[in-house]
């Protein structure tokens, strides 16, 4: 046995009796002969003490440790003296008298100290089953197991049963790339590592499952953020016989069931539902942090008559006016305000017009251009006063909003308006748009993905032609501006399914080679189905209070998909390619 006990358990009431321990120097003091450790295992920590006196064999063996050697200790529980209890430990009243000491291992120089956060996220990826020590990490990794455990067992009583799916799978279209792995057996073809088990989640509701659940890995090739992996988690969901209200109470009653195991918090159930339409013209985003206001506020009735021909035009030309009132920031670097302009431009914007507040005074070149009306109007529809930052964007409606949206989320960064907050704000965003128009290919694409719905009323509009218009039976849950997951109802009818290809530029003869399985399958006896997927590292991100998804994954890629720690991707032996019948074209692919 190596222990009789974990490093967080001895307690006063332990005083007398004889433990072993095992673990990890944590840290090592030396106070004139008396060395002291404190000795570390996932539980917590437990001081020992080597007195010469006491035991000088082993505390000359004590001398010679270093931090992270792993050892096992055996002893007397013993109470500290009196003044030196530490009430910030759990074993802060007692401490372990050795009378045996094991070292198991010894550790090296240590790559970087453990009790500091090291800036340089490369050198703890590339070491990272030693960053995985560091207490937060570990707290990381629990929270993650008890938010899939409770999701889990969830489900379980709601009678989802959780099935897997293959991961050498075939290419979907989800809208992102696909990893591709080359099949030896069949030279030339490829398996496609699965984007999400879209397909293969639909197919079990034809095969009668009727409620799955699975705690999937996806592999998307898309360009990294802090949000973004190559592989990561949903929960994945799909039902029969379901409407999106019905999948509403059964996320609110997940969500609700995993923060209360995995935080010791009750949410308040159900969400607010917003339209994607709502959100866009209210917020800038389609997934809005309603933590704090800043508004998009639509200024087309200020403007109609303008003399300034930048507003005017726009609204002439049938697009928008808006603008946003950033509260007491007129203190705005010219830094920032060049950022800021440099982000408008990037979103489309052709200038960003604004008004700064002090003094007393507007100052702002267009204030030349405003009748006293025109003011009077801004500064009761901005709630305009002294001190504020107001941002204008004119141009077509989608630009507005997302500039403006874009510009709202960084200034709130810059005055820092959800530090320190411990806001849930949940909310749905509905109705989302089934096709948008991909300028650059010249095509129409899914919103969400080829298998999603169309509102009813708006499958008229499909017919007339009118892509952009038709409305999706699509949801996203958003948590504090962060799209936490996504789903809809599906189509269950083959011709509607046909549809939706044709619209989306499939040729009848790629529908069968792509999705022949999907149209087959509907033809069997499809029942209604719909579902949602939830990203459980974002998921998790947020419940930990982390930045960036990596946090909360035991072995990330950084954000050009690189494992640091094992080198991966690596180079395959020549062998390895002539298996698969490969040949590298000799030179390297562009970035
Ligand atoms: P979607 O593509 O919206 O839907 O994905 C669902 C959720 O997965 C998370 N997510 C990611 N998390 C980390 N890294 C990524 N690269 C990444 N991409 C997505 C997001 C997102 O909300 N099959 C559909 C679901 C359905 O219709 O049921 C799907 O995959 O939190
Ligand atoms: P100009 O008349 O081009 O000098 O523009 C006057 C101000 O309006 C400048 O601050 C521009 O950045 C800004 N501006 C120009 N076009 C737009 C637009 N479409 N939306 C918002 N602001 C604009």
């Amino acid at each position: 046995m190596y222990r009789t006990h974990h490093c967080n358990e001895l307690r006063a009431s332990h005083i007398g009796i004889t433990a072993r321990l095992a673990g990890w120097v944590h840290v090592r003091r030396d106070h004139g002969g008396v060395v002291f450790i404190d000795l570390r295992d996932r539980e917590g920590l437990t001081q020992v003490v080597f007195r010469p006196e006491e035991n000088a064999e082993v505390t000359e063996i004590a001398h010679t440790l270093r931090h992270e050697d792993v050892v096992e200790v055996s002893g007397r529980v013993a109470p500290r003296i009196a003044g030196t209890e530490n009430p910030k430990l759990a074993t802060g009243e007692v401490e372990l008298v050795p009378s045996s000491l094991r070292i198991l291992n010894r550790a090296d120089v240590l790559p970087f100290p453990l009790d500091s956060d090291p800036s340089n996220e490369d050198l703890r990826l590339s070491y990272r089953y030693f960053d995985l020590r560091r207490p937060h990490l570990a707290r990381n990794l629990r929270t993650r197991h008890r938010v899939t455990k409770a999701t889990r067992d969830y489900l379980d009583e709601q009678g989802f049963i959780e099935i897997e799916t293959p991961i050498l799978s075939k290419s979907t279209p989800e809208g992102a790339r696909d990893f591709l792995v080359p099949s030896r057996q069949t030279p030339g073809k490829f398996y496609a590592l699965p984007q999400a088990p879209q397909q293969y989640k639909q197919l079990l509701m034809v095969g009668g499952v009727e409620k799955y659940f699975q705690i999937a890995k996806c592999f998307r090739d898309e360009d990294l953020r802090a949000d973004r992996q190559p592989e990561f988690t949903q929960i994945d969901i799909e039902a029969s016989f379901v409407r999106p209200e019905d999948i509403y109470a059964l996320v609110e009653g997940m969500l609700a069931a995993v923060f209360r195991e995995a935080q010791g918090i009750e949410i308040p159930t159900p969400f607010p539902l917003m339209t994607w339409h709502e959100a866009m013209d209210q917020f800038g985003s389609d997934k809005p942090d309603r933590r704090f206001g800043m508004h998009l506020i639509d200024l087309a009735d200020v403007f109609a008559a303008s003399s300034f021909k930048m507003f005017r035009g726009a609204l002439d030309t049938g697009g928008a006016v808006k603008a946003i009132n950033a509260k007491n920031f007129a203190s705005v670097t010219t830094g920032q305000m060049e950022e800021l302009t440099t982000m408008a431009k990037l979103y489309g914007a052709k200038g960003l017009a604004f008004i700064k507040v002090e003094n007393g005074k507007w100052q702002s070149p267009l204030v030349k251009f405003f009748t006293d009306e025109e003011k009077a109007a801004l500064t009761s529809q901005l709630d305009i006063s002294e001190g504020d930052l107001v941002l204008f964007a004119a141009d077509k409606w989608e630009v507005v909003c997302e500039v403006l949206g874009r510009l709202r989320l960084r200034i709130s960064e810059f005055q820092k308006l959800t530090a320190g907050s411990t806001a849930l704000d949940f909310l749905w965003v509905t109705d989302f748009p089934l096709l948008a128009f991909d300028a650059a290919e010249n095509k129409w694409n899914a919103v969400h993905h080829p298998f999603t719905r169309p509102k009813a009323d708006d499958v008229a509009l499909i017919d007339a032609g009118e892509f952009g218009k038709a409305r999706a039976e699509a949801y996203d849950v958003v948590l504090n501006g962060v799209e936490i997951g996504g789903g809809s109802i599906r189509i269950h009818e083959p011709d509607l399914q046909a549809k939706m290809f044709a619209a989306l530029g499939v040729s009848e003869a790629d529908q069968q080679t792509m999705f022949g399985h999907i149209l087959r399958a509907f033809r069997l006896g499809a029942p209604p189905h719909g579902g949602i997927a939830m990203g459980l590292d974002r998921l998790v991100m947020l419940i930990c209070g982390e930045q960036s998804i990596r946090e909360v994954m035991a072995f990330p890629k950084n954000n050009r998909g690189i494992d640091l720690m094992s080198q991966s991707p690596s180079e395959v032996d020549a062998r390895q390619l002539r298996d698969l019948g490969m040949k590298l074209a000799g030179e390297k692919p562009q970035a």
